[in-house]
């Protein structure tokens, strides 16, 4: 989740980049830089750790001119270092590029622009993109050219800053994907760009937001616009509130709207540098217990609560399927009730966005106390199972601040994913070439999030449809089980519609005396080997009067044929599936929440993080 600032005006540039990257903090950060353009030329200044060893650096170190850009970084792979803080340079110090998102194969394009001569400096992604376009200036391209055909060799979701010291009173700006966003801000005689709302505040009210291959040139005469293949377009600037609170909802209405069309960004910051696309491996070095000791682990125990323990339910299929570990799972508030056994060599795995919630800290509490490790899946920064766990797993998701979770949940599964492939690569449970395609699987996660949650138009005729009815069933198999429970549990914590989440097998066994037409069930009827079960108990509801929504493959017809309603999603891989099938139950239970005229943020009884049992 890294913060990105840009500004060119009469004003020094370097304290309004500084400033905005310090509003943006909340993102998590662990190294930060900024390069000026100014009389002296490129004055690039990177620190590691806390923003404040930048600002003392530029106490020291000042970077004058007018043209900036920023840049804070959470680098969760491997040593943090100067040289892998942003911002990026080429060869020749020309070009300075800052990056959020993947690029998917960088490996193979800095093999070619080594074998071209080129000389990095660094371990990162990003750096590629600056000799890319170094190159197209040496073969004549203008800025503007030379950065938009370096992007057409990119894969993956970016967004990118660009300043060279060609044209110094040029921000060159560009968005790729669903690596997160851009947002242009219009001052008064300056413009800014940031990669989310709060650093504008104070600087701008009319903005104008980058979509998916489109790029803003920032100048001293304003911004252009133009699409990534050199179309110019025109962007109509809106205006965004001071409130600093509608500011960070930015053009949401509220904030769990706002995280739920994060989570192309969120995905993609659960994976950013754990990842290598090229080589096909998973790496979790942030891990602090040895390699050895979960190789040899035989058993992994999951404790959590509510939507996290959901998420636990789905890591155990991932885990068992590729890592061949069992795993068990508990609610947290049960666990230690129960007198669990354990062994040294099992490895208790806490799933929590908060890090807070008493029952699972009980939960640790317990395992620690009867000698097995634990294991933090955490997404607040230093929480208290942060702080108590004997490993972390960061979730990357930024702050999550509407109470029914959602980016949060789709990042745990993200990261029990990543941890199940670097348990099977550790265990030799599965071939290179499979963990290869895994995690080519993954480099497509983030724009099929994008794409699931592009068509939002049905949700209001569904909110309309059925915001009266008073129950509702949500039923899956397999790995999608969990995500009916998670659906269900969306719906009656935001919308007070009562909701229940059951295995589809199960429906013949009792709840099917419930279906009649004032009972909407949604169905997930994913593309995976339980498909024409689903497809039968759609029929069997229809059968008794009973309206079906289905979540299912854009593609499959028969679902479409079958179901009342269908809410589309893009097929991938059968572990991957249920990070995409949640989405559309997420904005299900938004829209009816937000029609009944429910508090969407705050639902009534609820907390954010239940700290008291
Ligand atoms: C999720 O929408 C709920 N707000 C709630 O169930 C939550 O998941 C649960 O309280 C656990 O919280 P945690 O992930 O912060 O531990």
């Amino acid at each position: 989740m890294c913060g990105i600032v840009g500004y060119i005006g009469g004003r020094p540039a370097a304290p309004i980049v500084l400033e905005g990257l310090s509003r943006l903090a909340y993102r998590g950060y662990d190294s930060a830089g900024l390069a000026v353009l100014g009389p002296e030329g490129l004055a690039l200044r990177r620190s590691v750790g806390k923003l404040e060893n930048l600002s003392l650096l530029l106490q020291t170190q000042p970077a004058h001119g007018f043209v900036g850009i920023g840049h804070t970084r959470w680098a969760t792979h491997g040593a943090v270092t100067e040289y892998n803080a942003h911002p990026h340079t080429d060869c020749r110090r020309q070009v300075v590029v800052i990056q959020n998102g993947i690029v998917e194969n960088y490996m193979r394009l800095k093999e070619r622009l080594v074998a071209e001569g080129h000389e990095f400096r660094s371990q990162t992604d990003t750096e590629v993109i600056a000799h890319l376009i170094e190159a197209y200036l040496a073969g004549g391209d203008d800025l503007l050219r030379a950065v938009g055909r370096a992007l057409h060799e990119l894969k993956g979701a970016n967004c990118i800053l660009v300043l060279c010291t060609n044209e110094p009173e040029r921000i060159v700006a560009a968005r790729l994907g669903n690596a997160g966003g851009l947002v242009v801000g219009f001052g008064e005689g300056e413009v800014l760009v940031a990669s989310d709302l709060p650093a504008l505040l104070g600087y701008a009210r009319r903005v104008a937001f980058l979509e998916d291959r489109e790029m803003a040139v920032l100048g001293p005469e304003g911004v252009s616009f133009l699409r990534v293949d050199g179309t110019p377009m025109h962007k109509e600037p809106e205006t965004v509130s001071l409130d600093p609170e509608a500011a960070a909802r930015g053009r949401y209405q509220h904030f769990m709207q706002k995280e739920i069309y994060e989570q192309a960004r969120s995905v993609t910051d659960a994976l950013h540098g754990r990842v290598d696309f090229e080589a096909g491996e998973v790496s979790l070095g942030e891990l602090a217990l040895p390699p050895d000791r979960l190789r040899n682990v035989t058993r992994i125990r999951a404790v959590a609560c509510g939507t996290a323990w959901h998420a636990a339910l789905v890591g155990k299929f991932m885990i068992e399927r590729l890592a061949r570990v069992p795993v068990e799972v508990d609610y947290a508030s049960e666990f230690r009730y129960r007198d669990p056994l354990l062994d040294p060599t099992d490895l208790v795995m806490a799933v929590t966005q908060s890090g807070e919630t008493v029952d699972t800290l009980a939960a640790m509490d317990e395992a620690r106390r009867r000698g097995a490790p634990t294991l933090a899946i955490v997404n607040a920064i230093g929480s208290q199972a942060a702080r108590v766990a004997d490993a972390v797993l960061y979730l990357n998701a930024g702050p999550e601040i509407g109470v029914a979770s959602t980016k949060a949940f789709t990042s745990m599964l993200v990261a029990e994913y990543l941890l199940a492939v670097y348990l099977a690569q550790l265990r030799g449970t599965l071939e290179p070439e499979a963990c290869r395609r895994l995690v080519q699987e993954l480099a497509r996660l983030p724009n099929l999030v994008g794409e699931a949650l592009a068509g939002d138009g049905v949700y209001e005729d569904l909110a309309e449809r059925y915001a009266n009815c008073a129950n509702s069933l949500y039923i899956a198999r397999g790995i999608n089980y969990p995500i009916a429970l998670e659906g269900a549990l969306k719906l009656k914590e935001i919308s007070y519609i009562h909701a229940e989440g059951y295995p589809a097998g199960e429906m013949k066994h009792g709840p099917i005396a419930l279906i009649d037409e004032r009972v909407p069930v949604v169905a997930i009827v994913a593309r995976d080997e339980v498909r024409d079960k689903m497809l039968s108990n759609v029929e069997q509801v229809r059968a008794r009067g009973g309206k079906v929504i289905a979540v299912a493959a854009s593609d499959d017809a028969e679902a479409h044929s079958k179901a009342d309603h269908v809410l589309p999603v893009p097929h991938l891989s059968s572990l991957l599936n249920p990070i995409l099938n949640v989405l559309p139950l997420q904005l299900l239970a938004y829209h009816l929440a937000v029609h009944r005229g429910c508090d969407v943020d705050q639902p009534r009884n609820l907390a954010k993080s239940v700290t008291v049992e």
